[in-house]
């Protein structure tokens, strides 16, 4: 990592008044003044002032997330998933959503400040698998079942959709287990078959399932062995 980085990150500094402060010699790398704010710095010890720095512990939370919020970091109409954690939550790194929900859709939605654990779960051939619960507005015929099981195609895609798994809780109701999030996804495999999503609720991400002691619109920290399994 660049040293003006490192320093932006641990403490409240932009990262040009990271490079000021450096370029001021205030800053020590090992014991010495470094004035390279390009320096690479890796496990050293790192003194701005005489205080040594240390970067904030990453972020990695489940949220419950309600109808109507969306999820993005900011948006002009609608509130985002972030109004729903306390703004102190991670002061000098950003938050990420790792994957999205529609607007409309409630369930297990994942955010950290960890780009590296963000991408492992949502990187395209991680296939990394996520479980919805699906109510319909027609029932589930057993053709319709095996040709989204098998794959379907999406309309303007080229690619059909890989293999899944439906399993049927009642003839308006099923979980279906995709280990692909393409956009809409859910939606537009059940419109494929001439069926409509009535309403959509994520269960499960890798797993990592939603806490049920988690009400709607509430949060809580994931635990270190949650972190570790969240996609294997
Ligand atoms: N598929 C959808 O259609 N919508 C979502 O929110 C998630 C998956």
């Amino acid at each position: 990592m660049r040293l003006d980085g490192f320093i932006a990150r641990a403490t409240n500094l932009s990262r040009r008044e990271a490079q000021h402060s450096i370029k001021e010699g205030r800053v020590r790398v090992n014991g010495q003044v470094v004035r390279n704010p390009a320096n690479r710095i890796d496990d050293a010890a790192v003194t701005l002032d005489g205080e040594p720095l240390k970067l904030p512990c990453p972020v990695y939370v489940m949220l419950h997330k309600p109808a109507g919020y969306l999820c993005a970091t900011t948006d002009g109409q609608h509130p985002t998933v972030l109004d729903l954690l306390p703004s102190g939550l991670h002061p000098t790194e950003p938050l990420q959503i790792v994957g999205r929900l529609d607007l409309d859709t409630t369930g297990l939605v994942l955010i950290t400040t960890d780009g590296t654990w963000n991408h492992r779960i949502t990187a395209p051939n991680s296939h990394c698998t996520k479980i919805y619960r699906v109510q319909l507005a027609e029932p589930i015929t057993a053709e319709a079942k095996a040709i989204l099981q098998r794959g379907v195609m999406l309309h303007s895609e080229i690619k059909p959709t890989l293999p899944c798994h439906i399993q049927t809780i009642d003839s308006r109701e099923v979980h279906i287990k995709l280990q692909e999030g393409r956009y809409h996804q859910v939606k537009r495999m059940f419109a494929a078959v001439g069926n409509r999503v009535v309403h959509l609720h994520r269960e499960q991400v890798g797993e990592l399932i939603l806490d049920p002691l988690l009400a709607p619109g509430e949060f809580r920290h994931l635990t270190e062995p949650e972190i570790l399994c969240a996609c294997r």
